[in-house]
């Protein structure tokens, strides 16, 4: 179980957030919403490791994270800007976590393409990521977040350069995934209808504090 137990951070004197408590139980979506600049790509970054909280925990199944590097968490974050590697075609981009877990580089890229082929991108393996459009991009960038089956899953704004149709299907996708591998999963989302369809509870931050919506 992921719990998030009073996380303060400071961003230039102002409070991003201020006593965060958030428990997500494995299979389960949780999504955050709140108003742009009010911490959520922050929080997410503090739980997987790539920024340190100035007080309080994240912990998974009651072990404090404050001491493990983000690569040894099990966890997955998607970034907004989805953050590709430039310098590496669409199928290394995928086979990067496996590559860094010590998956052979030939096993690790035959299944990136099984899960390129699930994303419907299986003809661009070989492209370069800045030859593809933003939701193709956005699509590599889903794929390399689930190929190593984490734990726990940072979706931070996972769906918004997609067309409606591919939007739908992959919300189904990954809903179903999540409960499927058990994993415990945040979706930040400026999108109400979006956050109804995949979680179940939903939160606002504002003001550094998570505020129950449903
Ligand atoms: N490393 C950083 N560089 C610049 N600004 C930052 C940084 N970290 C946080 N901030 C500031 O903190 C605030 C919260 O940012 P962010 O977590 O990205 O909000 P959200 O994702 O809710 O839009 C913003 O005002 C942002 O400018
Ligand atoms: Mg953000």
């Amino acid at each position: 179980m992921l719990d998030l137990r009073d996380l303060h951070k400071h961003w230039d004197h102002r409070p991003l957030l201020a006593g965060v408590n958030l428990r997500v139980a494995p299979g389960e979506t949780v999504a955050l919403l709140g108003a742009s600049g009010s911490g959520k790509s922050t929080l997410l970054k503090i739980v997987a490791g790539l920024e340190a909280p100035e007080r309080g925990c994240v912990c998974f199944d009651g072990q404090d994270l404050a001491a493990v590097p983000p690569h040894r968490r099990g966890f997955a974050l998607m970034f907004q800007d989805f953050a590709l590697f430039p310098h590496l075609n669409v199928q290394d981009n995928v086979a990067f976590g496996l590559v860094e877990q010590g998956v052979p580089r030939a096993q690790a890229r035959e299944r990136a393409r099984e899960m390129l082929a699930r994303f419907g991108l299986a003809e661009h393996a070989r492209s370069r990521v800045w030859l593809l459009s933003g939701g193709e991009q956005q699509r590599v960038a889903l794929a390399r977040a689930l190929i190593t089956n984490p734990r726990v899953l940072l979706l931070d704004e996972p769906f918004s350069a997609l067309d409606t149709t591919l939007r739908e299907r992959l919300r189904a996708e990954f809903a179903q995934r999540i409960r499927d591998a058990g994993m415990s999963a945040i979706l930040v989302t400026h999108d109400e209808a979006e956050a109804r369809a995949m979680a179940a509870h939903a939160w606002a931050l504002r003001e550094g504090q998570l505020q129950p919506l449903w």
